[in-house]
């Protein structure tokens, strides 16, 4: 008989126990990562909870509410407006932000309550994107949540896939925890890094024809592979959820863009800056990637001006990124 094995792995209390962090956001943390477990049951129950299909609703960027997308925003909202650490949230599926019933709290959650809805009702992989900065004085409005990516305390996703797994930052690297069968976060990845070189490209193909010259140019560079010169064959892949292109960039190295295109000039992207584009910055910079609008340009710099500002995102290993740089001529 095989004796028990006892697993050693720290959880994510002890894991932020280590890290000298501004006072209650190892508490708020935790909170998130609580409601993402509650996030978690009702994807897993799929048709038998009733989480599959449309709600019959439309969200402020005009997108099908799916039901998981309100049954996980209601989830996030409800649990941390109960906190006194929270100040406000704002989410891609409310008009605007929400402040919390009670004064003195000292974050403000925006986040992604479900990010890959068209992976809903397909029981493909399917996250939770958040980021946490720190509250204003005085009333909290939309305005309020305006702050520059590199002001983010802390930033992270929750994957629901095969396994559920957290990964998170709070700027000084980036750690991925599992959840265990009985509940906890355990430790498995204590320092991610994004591989400086890649052979593997994300992007959304049907939108070629909308496409900037400088990304065409890219992406048939990697098509032609060695004979187009590139020196390598390259491969694509596309979850069609961000969190998942995000994860496997993160366990694997690989580019992710979903750029700017023609088609709406002004509203370039589809991606949203508050609750995809900055946690994901955040993130891929503290695991040695980069995090673009074009190759060059920042994420974490762009002055935010509107809670659900979108932005042209290109990232992930940085070699790569430099490539497209140059390729974009940027
Ligand atoms: P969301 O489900 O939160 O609206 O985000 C979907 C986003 C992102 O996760 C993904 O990379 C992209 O939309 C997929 O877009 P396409 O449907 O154009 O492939
Ligand atoms: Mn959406
Ligand atoms: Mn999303
Ligand atoms: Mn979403």
């Amino acid at each position: 008989m095989t004796a028990k094995m006892t697993d050693t792995r720290i959880d994510l209390a002890t894991h932020l126990d280590g890290a000298a962090l501004p006072q209650g956001l190892s508490e708020l943390l935790a909170l998130v990562a609580s409601a993402c477990v509650d996030i978690r049951k009702v994807v897993s129950g799929g048709a038998l909870a009733g989480a599959l299909g449309a709600s019959g609703s439309v969200n402020v960027q005009d997108e099908e509410q799916k039901k998981l997308d309100v049954i996980s925003n209601d989830i996030l909202t409800d649990q941390l407006l109960a906190s006194p650490l929270v100040a406000g949230v704002a989410s891609e599926e409310m008009d605007n932000c929400q402040p919390a019933p009670h004064s003195g709290g000292k974050f403000l959650v925006l986040f992604d309550p479900l990010d890959g809805s068209s992976n809903i009702d397909i029981n493909a992989p399917v996250g939770t994107i958040f980021s946490v900065l720190a509250a204003p004085e005085g009333d909290i409005t939309d305005a309020s949540f305006l702050q520059d990516g590199r002001k983010q305390l802390a930033a992270g996703y929750v994957l629901y896939g095969g396994q559920t797994m957290l990964v998170l930052t709070t700027g000084n690297g980036v750690a991925g925890f599992t959840l265990s069968l009985d509940g906890q976060w355990l430790l498995t990845h204590p320092d991610i890094k994004i591989s400086a070189d890649t052979k593997e490209f994300a992007i959304n193909m049907s939108n070629q024809r909308h496409w900037a010259q400088g990304v065409q140019t890219y992406v048939a560079g990697c098509l032609q592979g060695v004979e187009g010169g590139r020196g390598k064959n390259f491969n694509m892949r596309w979850v069609a959820a961000m969190v998942a292109d995000v994860h496997r960039i993160m366990m694997r190295g690989g580019v992710f863009l979903y750029p700017w295109d023609k088609r709406e000039p002004n509203k370039p992207g589809k991606l949203r800056l508050m609750y995809e584009g900055n946690p994901m910055s955040f993130l891929v910079e503290q695991a040695g990637g980069k995090s673009t609008t074009d190759g060059r340009a920042a994420i974490l710099d762009v002055t935010p001006t509107e809670l659900h500002q979108r932005v042209p995102v290109i990232l992930g290993s940085a070699n790569e990124i430099d490539i497209i740089a140059d390729t974009c001529g940027v």
